[in-house]
């Protein structure tokens, strides 16, 4: 289905910061809306039917949440934005705490949380050379596990985490603000005070369940955070400590 009933174009960002965000009632993936945009466009939709999660799966976009893509420029080597996943989590970590969120975190590489639930997730995509796609999915007032029981549990919603409604425009705006933000501390000091605020940040070590991407099974180890250039770092009792790049792993479970 193609992208239907363009709401509104130029939404005025009271923060003056310059994106050019352009709203739709529905369409199939934002993030597919944004793929050929040139840097500092967003794409809102206020639902999604062909919305994508990491790994190709299918990320649920009702009514009331905020389904969101920003492009952001590239410049340089591709290596060299290998952390912008990392960096887009780290950027909404900040966001929601200014918006009053107590104790938001990221589970490596890019799911927010609070508590056990999943509050939102991140799918960075590169469709050009010189940008790339940052897809936010943020449950709001939606309740997915209407939508898919099988998330009963597993959610967590803005809306129950602080005191006064936010809507969305409210939360588009607090995180297009925090990716201007996170783009300029990559452009003018790289990724090194990222890495550590996020290494800070987390309990470690903790004891999780991999499964990398190709098929073979499951294993265990302990998470020690990351690395300089993002990579996971996990000790494992046959072999030490193992590096992998957030492509190479399918899933993260946390054990404990
Ligand atoms: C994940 O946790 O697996 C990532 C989910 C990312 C979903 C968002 S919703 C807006 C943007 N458009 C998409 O198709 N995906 C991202």
């Amino acid at each position: 289905m193609s992208a239907t009933a363009l709401l509104s174009k130029e939404t005025p960002l009271t923060n003056g910061q310059g994106w050019r965000l352009e709203v739709f009632d529905h369409v199939p993936s934002t993030n597919s809306c944004a793929s050929q945009l040139p840097a500092w466009s967003a794409v809102r939709a206020v639902t999604q039917s062909a919305g994508r999660g990491r790994a190709a799966r299918h990320w649920v976009s009702d009514e009331g949440g905020l389904w969101l893509s920003a492009v952001v420029p590239c410049p340089g080597s591709r290596k060299k934005w290998e952390i912008l996943p990392l960096a887009a989590g780290w950027a909404i970590l900040g966001a929601l705490r200014e918006l009053g969120v107590s104790e938001p975190r990221l589970r490596w590489p890019n799911d927010i949380l609070v508590g056990r639930g999943k509050l939102a997730g991140l799918l960075v995509e590169r469709f050009t050379n010189d940008t790339a796609v940052i897809g936010v999915g943020l449950n709001l007032s939606n309740r997915p596990e209407w939508v898919d029981p099988s998330l009963a549990g597993l959610t967590a919603r803005l809306d129950d985490l602080v005191d006064g409604a936010y809507t969305v425009e409210d939360v588009t705006e607090s995180l297009l603000r925090a990716f201007r933000g996170m783009h300029t501390h990559l452009i003018e000091r790289g990724f090194y005070g990222i890495a550590d605020d996020l290494n800070r940040a987390w309990k470690r070590p903790r004891r999780v369940e991999i499964t990398l991407n190709g098929g073979a099974a499951a294993f265990h180890g302990f998470f020690q955070g990351i690395d300089p250039y993002g990579r996971l770092c996990l000790v494992t009792e046959n072999e030490g400590l193992r590096l992998y790049d957030a492509n190479q792993v399918a899933l993260l479970r946390e054990l404990e």
